[in-house]
C-alpha cells in the first residue's frame, strides 16, 4: 500500500510530508532529547557493585531496624510495589510525623542528576543516610545505626562479605554504598517509549505519538528530557505564573534552602516522569491527585499556555507510554534479633 503510494511521489521527484517520514522525523527530533533506560544497572563510581554487596544493600532497604521504632524501612515510603513511592501527599515517618514534601520514586533515581526535590544530595549514597537519620523519616541518630546492626549477629558475615578486607565493616558508610548499588537495580527498561526509541516504531499509539509530539513542540521537553524525561536540571516551579498556594506554599522555598541565592526560591529539581502513572499524587507537596490536572498545571505554569482538553489526554497518554518493565525483587530473608539486640523506640 505504501509503495503504491509512494512510487508516483518519487517518480514526481516530490518531497512532501508522508506517513512515513512524519514518522522518522518524530522519532529522530525524540532521539535527539531522550536516551531510551538501559538494560542492565549503571555503575556508581567508586561503589563497585558485587552480588554480595546488592544482597546487602536489598537486606537494609527492606529493614525496619534501620529505623528506631523497628517499624519504618526504606520500602515503607519508597514501596517497590507502588512505583518505588507511597502514594501518599507527604509521608508518615517516626510516631506519625509528617514530612514537608511527597516521596519521589527511587526507580531510575541513579540516572537524576541530583537528589531530593531540592538537591541537597549530590547522589544516591550520599542521600541514604538521610533518612535513616531524620528525626522525623527513621530518626536512628548514626551511632544506633551501628549499635542495631551490631547487636543482630547476621549481619557480621552479610557485611564481611560485601566489604572484605575491611576490619570493621559495619558503618554508616557502608550502609549507604550497599543502599546505593541496590538502588542502582532499581531501573525500569523496556517502556514503549524506550522502545520507540529504540527504533520500533509502532511502540507507540497514534495518540500517544501526539502527545509525544506535543510534549516537544510546546516545550515540556525543555525541562523533562534525557534519559528520565526530568531529572536532569532545577527549575521554578512558577516560570511564568505561580500555581497558587495549594500547590506552591509559601514556606518551602525549594533549593533557595541549600544555595542561599535568592534566585533560586521555588526553584526544585524537575522530576523525572519515568512511570508518573504509576507514582500519584504529583508536585512536591503531593496535592494533584489527577495527571491530567498536573499537565494542565504545568503548561499554565511553566509555559503560560492554556492546553486544552485534548492535548492534555493526549500528553497524559504519552506520559503512560513512560512506565517500564517494574523491578523483579525477591523479598529478601533477614537475619533475626538476639536476646541483646537493641530494642525498638516506637
Ligand atoms: C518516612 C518516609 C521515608 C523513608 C523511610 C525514606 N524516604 Fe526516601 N524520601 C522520602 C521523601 C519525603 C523524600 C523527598 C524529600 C525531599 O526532597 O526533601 C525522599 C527522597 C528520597 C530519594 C531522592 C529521590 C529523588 O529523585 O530526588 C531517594 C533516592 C530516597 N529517598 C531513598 C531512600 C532510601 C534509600 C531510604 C532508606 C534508607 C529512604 N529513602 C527512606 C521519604 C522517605
Ligand atoms: C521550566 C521547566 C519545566 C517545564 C517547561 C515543564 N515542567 Fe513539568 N515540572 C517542572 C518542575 C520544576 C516540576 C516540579 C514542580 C514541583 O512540584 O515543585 C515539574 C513537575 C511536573 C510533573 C509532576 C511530576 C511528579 O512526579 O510530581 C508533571 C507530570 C510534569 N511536570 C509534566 C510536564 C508537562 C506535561 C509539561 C509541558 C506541558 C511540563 N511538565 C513542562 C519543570 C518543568
Amino acid at each position: 500500500m505504501r509503495k503504491k503510494i509512494l512510487v508516483p511521489f518519487l517518480l514526481l521527484g516530490c518531497v512532501v510530508t508522508f506517513p512515513a517520514f512524519a514518522q522518522n522525523d518524530l522519532m529522530a527530533r525524540a532521539r535527539q532529547q531522550f536516551q531510551p533506560i538501559p538494560t542492565t544497572p549503571p555503575e556508581l563510581p567508586g561503589n563497585p557493585a558485587t552480588p554480595e554487596k546488592i544482597e546487602l544493600g536489598k537486606m537494609l532497604y527492606f529493614e525496619p531496624r534501620l529505623s528506631a521504632s523497628h517499624a519504618i524501612s526504606c520500602n515503607s515510603c519508597h514501596n517497590i510495589g507502588l512505583g518505588g513511592a507511597d502514594g501518599l501527599p507527604t509521608s508518615i515517618g517516626h510516631r506519625w510525623q509528617h514530612g514537608g514534601r511527597n516521596a519521589p520514586t527511587v526507580f531510575n533515581a541513579v540516572f537524576n542528576k541530583a537528589q531530593f526535590w531540592d538537591g541537597r544530595a549530590k547522589d544516591l549514597e550520599q542521600q541514604a543516610s538521610g533518612p535513616i537519620v531524620n528525626p522525623v523519616e527513621m530518626a536512628s541518630p548514626v551511632p544506633h545505626v551501628v549499635e542495631q546492626l551490631k547487636g543482630i549477629p547476621g549481619y557480621k558475615e552479610a557485611f564481611a562479605k560485601a566489604f572484605p578486607n575491611e576490619a570493621d565493616p559495619i558503618t554508616l558508610s557502608n550502609v549507604t554504598k550497599a543502599i546505593a548499588v541496590f538502588e542502582a537495580t532499581l531501573i525500569t527498561p523496556n517502556a514503549p517509549f524506550d522502545r520507540f526509541l529504540k527504533g520500533e516504531a509502532d511502540a507507540l499509539s497514534p495518540k500517544q505519538k501526539e502527545g509525544l509530539a506535543l510534549f516537544m513542540d510546546k516545550g515540556c521537553s525543555g525541562c523533562h528530557n534525557g534519559i528520565n524525561v526530568g531529572g536532569g536540571m532545577y527549575a521554578p516551579f512558577g516560570v511564568v505564573e505561580k500555581p497558587g498556594a495549594g500547590f506552591l506554599p509559601p514556606n518551602d522555598k525549594g533549593r533557595f534552602m541549600v544555595t542561599k541565592t535568592p534566585s533560586d526560591e521555588y526553584v526544585f529539581k524537575v522530576p523525572t516522569l519515568r512511570n508518573v502513572v504509576l507514582t500519584a499524587p504529583y508536585f512536591h507537596t503531593g496535592r494533584a491527585w489527577d495527571l491530567h490536572q498536573a499537565v494542565a498545571v504545568m503548561g499554565a505554569s511553566q509555559l503560560g499556555i492554556q492546553l486544552s482538553d485534548d492535548e492534555i489526554d493526549k500528553i497524559t497518554a504519552f506520559l503512560g507510554s513512560l512506565t517500564g518493565d517494574q523491578p523483579k525483587v525477591v523479598y529478601p530473608i533477614l537475619p533475626p534479633n538476639v536476646a541483646t539486640t537493641p530494642q525498638p523506640q516506637p
